[in-house]
């Protein structure tokens, strides 16, 4: 089995900030996710300077049309990424032309797809009428993500060794929703503890706010490795 790596997530809205957290993690954690806020704060340059902290996961989630999708997906491929994400329920034919075009581009980066974010929960899909429970719909939309040819998914911690199982121990498994025991779940609803994420087979787990709101952000995150046997 892979070795579980931690990626932090830089949920900020200000570029100093950032770089003075990602400083003081002195490279302990294996790289760093820079999601909509942070990107969309300072744009493309917040991702040339965290680049040199650690690997980069851009985290945009991108959804649209397949030709906007996939223009959009190459723009970011230019930049010094390890990690892209879309979203899964755009489409066999979205996530198919993105590939191609992230490949031509930059042939190193993992394109992987969001299936059911780890916030939605059953009530949460009843209301935008998916009558299917969770489990069934993050299976349904991973088998898509593996047909269309992508690298992987984001997924629950809870959901990691039946993908693993469904589509190959090779299909990245990229893992949010981490709640060290004691930590807040706040608007997450489907969390784990990074050792489960870790047993359960996870390739790399997603943190961000247990992090933060601990007393001692490093301490939090040794620990997080502890658990992660490392
Ligand atoms: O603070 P917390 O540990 O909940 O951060 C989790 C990060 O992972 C956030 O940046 C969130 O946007 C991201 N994420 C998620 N669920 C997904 C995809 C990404 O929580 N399905």
């Amino acid at each position: 089995m892979n070795k579980t790596r931690l990626f932090v997530a830089l949920d900020f809205n200000s570029r100093e900030e950032a770089i003075e957290k990602v400083r003081s993690f002195e490279k302990l954690p294996d790289g760093y996710k820079i999601g909509l806020e942070l990107y969309l704060t300072c744009g493309p340059s917040i991702v040339e300077e965290i680049a040199q902290f650690g690997d980069v996961f851009l985290d945009l989630k991108l959804h649209d049309i397949p030709n906007t999708m996939k223009k959009a997906a190459a723009t970011v491929s230019r930049l010094p990424i390890s990690i892209l994400n879309i979203h899964a329920c755009a489409g066999k034919e979205a996530m198919q032309s993105t590939l191609d075009l992230v490949r031509e581009v930059n042939p190193a980066i993992r394109l992987i797809a969001v299936t059911v974010l780890t916030s939605m929960n059953q009530q949460e899909l009843n209301n935008i009428n998916v009558n299917t429970d969770p489990a069934s719909q993050v299976d349904k939309l991973a088998l898509l993500t593996k047909e269309s040819g992508l690298d992987g998914v984001v997924c629950s911690p809870l959901e990691v060794s039946r993908i693993k199982q469904l589509c190959g121990d090779e299909f990245l498994t990229v893992v949010p929703g981490i709640r060290p025991s004691g930590s807040s779940a706040g608007d997450q609803k489907r969390i784990a503890t990074p050792e489960q994420a870790c047993k359960n087979g996870a390739d790399i787990i997603i943190c961000g706010r247990p992090i933060y709101n601990a007393k001692d952000p490093i301490d939090a995150i040794e620990k997080i490795k502890k658990e992660l046997g490392g």
